[in-house]
């Protein structure tokens, strides 16, 4: 069938839209999917901001998959499991790799400019914990060309409707709206979304919805991430009736850039890869006392020395030194972090670069299984809002970007047999939003105030280092917030500000939560009073809720 002279666009109905499919996320997960999902159907895919705007956008190191002669499946695999502490599932690392290589040649099909060999085939680097080099990239701003080259293909296609500064609030579930039927488990029919530039709440309705919202950087105050990542489809999910597992891993990236005006700019791993190195500011090189893969040993062990090392000199930064490798090395493998770094003052061809470790990825997320599937019916999660089981309990170097687009797949395999059903229960209309009772914020101070908040003592109690006294005084201040957002929430006329602020509580409770269950040390979950690793006790998931 050509799609073009048959365009099947979702159906606006007043405050109501409603189509076959609502893709929530338009990063590489969502826009993927998106992709994928018109070619069977009406595609709605809103995004919260700017629909170029996402953690996807700015993935600098790459992809990882097993494309070069040399390696092999296996060793992919090895090192994932490696990396993530003994919790990675099995089926779900091999499952990945071994549906990588396709997931990047169908980029490569669709036209992303990966960086080349002078032979032909796309060049490989390499990153902390890989065995092999095996991270496609494209130069230092693969996130950019995989966004751009997918976001051009989603806005040419005729059945996709694009809704960017879309907020998604809430999911809309079958029980939520009273209806229960005793052989129909809770299903999901849409979510209520705020226009933001419109400042109204539409419904948007469909058969199958999709979870693809990125992950929860903002709930610490120093991220690489950028300010979309506020963990809601977590929270919207949590909310609805989701189980979401392992959320004490947090990955802190090593290396950021350390500088005032630099709002979260990260320096990638794979300027470790090819050769630099990490030093004090007298040029000790620290990593020799830490781990016998140095600069290259996984991200938690890198974090964390380099936390130590702050904390025993009391300095503010370490540094990042790839001058030995020269000028035409670093503008050719580096022309973007060469560029920022430069308009900050700061030459890397011949001085290093001030470095922090900052939040940078949720390894865990909604509770998902091999197809796609969630807890509710009809609801998916996608991409770095969901725990599939790949990550374990620290995520290997770009195996994120791997996993967005293996499960796109997965999800689109799942969705084409489920459709294939007849139903109409999605075009039932629903209840639009209900704000009655409520009236304009008059303080928005206390929303800012709480923001803070919630961000610094995250950061100081809840991050590389945690410690029970630490912990259990994050859990008294998240829950005392929590009352108060939520007091706020039901009485006040909402905003994307107190949305947001609902949603990086909630995400901050759970990850407090996690981390108080877990009574031992373990990829990137480090507790000074549980400080090893205790397999006989902890070798496994923690699924939330639980009653600790
Ligand atoms: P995102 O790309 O974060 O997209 C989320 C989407 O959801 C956005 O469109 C956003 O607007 C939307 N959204 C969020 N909330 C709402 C809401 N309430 N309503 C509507 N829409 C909403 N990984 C790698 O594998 N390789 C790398 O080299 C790499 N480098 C990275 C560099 C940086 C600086 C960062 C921050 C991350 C990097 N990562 C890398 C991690 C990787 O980029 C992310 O994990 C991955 O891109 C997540 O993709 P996603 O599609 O799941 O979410
Ligand atoms: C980086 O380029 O260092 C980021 C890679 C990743 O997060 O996987």
């Amino acid at each position: 069938m050509n799609m073009a002279e048959t365009p099947n666009k979702p159906k606006h109905y007043g405050y109501r839209v409603v189509s076959d499919f609502l893709v929530i996320g338009g990063g590489a997960a969502g826009l993927d999917l998106s992709l994928r999902l018109a070619e069977l159907g009406s595609v709605q895919l809103i995004t919260k901001t700017d629909v170029q705007e996402s953690n996807s956008r700015y993935a600098q190191g790459g992809i990882a998959a097993v494309l070069d002669a040399e390696d092999r499946f296996e060793l992919h695999i090895e090192d994932t499991h490696r990396a993530g502490a003994g919790l990675c599932h099995q089926d779900t690392v091999q499952f990945v790799v071994e549906n990588g290589t396709r997931a990047v040649n169908r980029l490569i099909q669709l036209g992303v400019p990966f960086t080349r060999t002078p032979e032909g085939p796309c060049h490989l680097t390499r990153e902390g914990g890989h065995s092999n080099r095996r991270v496609v990239h494209s130069a230092d701003a693969t996130g950019q060309a995989v966004i751009q080259t997918l976001l051009a293909k989603v806005q040419q296609h005729p059945n996709i409707e694009i809704y960017q500064n879309h907020l998604a609030i809430d999911l809309i579930t079958s029980h939520k709206v009273g209806r229960f039927a005793p052989d129909h488990p809770n299903r999901c029919l849409g979510c209520y979304t705020l226009d933001l530039e419109n400042d109204t709440v539409i419904t948007q309705q469909a058969r199958f919805t999709t979870l693809a919202t990125g992950g929860a950087g903002k709930v610490y105050l120093y991220t690489s991430n950028p300010d979309i990542a506020t963990g809601d489809g977590i929270a919207m999910a949590y909310r609805a009736g989701c189980r979401v597992a392992n959320m004490e891993f947090i990955q802190f990236h090593p290396t950021c850039l350390y500088h005032p005006k630099a709002k979260s700019f990260l320096i990638s791993e794979a300027v470790r890869g090819e050769g630099g190195i990490l030093v004090l500011a007298d040029g000790d090189r620290f990593m020799e006392r830490h781990h016998p893969r140095r600069e290259l040993a996984p991200r938690d062990i890198v974090a964390r020395a380099i936390d130590f090392e702050l904390k025993r000199t009391g300095n503010d930064c370490v540094f990042l030194d790839i001058t030995a490798k020269g000028e035409h090395f670093i503008l050719e493998h580096f022309p973007n972090i060469h560029a920022k770094c430069l308009e900050l003052g700061i030459d890397m061809v011949r001085e290093p670069i001030p470095v922090v470790p900052a939040a940078h990825y949720t390894c865990g997320g909604i509770l998902t299984k091999l197809d796609g599937t969630t807890d509710i019916a009809n609801l998916f999660a996608l991409g770095e809002v969901s725990h599939t089981g790949l990550h374990g309990a620290n995520r290997l170097a770009s195996n994120s970007l791997l996993e967005c687009l293996v499960f796109a797949e997965a999800v689109e395999q799942t969705i084409r047999k489920l459709s294939a059903e007849e139903d109409t229960s999605h075009c039932i209309p629903l209840p639009p939003w209900d704000d009655f009772d409520t009236h304009p914020c008059d303080e928005a101070v206390l929303i800012s105030h709480n923001w803070d908040e919630i961000r610094r003592f995250m950061s100081h109690y809840v991050g590389i280092v945690r410690s029970d006294s630490r912990l259990a005084r994050a859990r008294r201040r998240i829950e005392l917030l929590q009352q108060e957002i939520n007091e706020y929430y039901w009485n006040c006329r909402i905003s994307r500000d107190l949305l947001e602020l609902r949603n990086i509580a909630l995400v901050a409770s759970l990850i407090i939560r996690s981390a108080i269950h877990r009574k031992e040390s373990r990829g990137l979950h480090y507790n000074s009073n549980h400080s090893e690793r205790d397999d006989t006790l902890w070798a496994k998931d923690t699924v939330l809720p639980i009653h600790i």
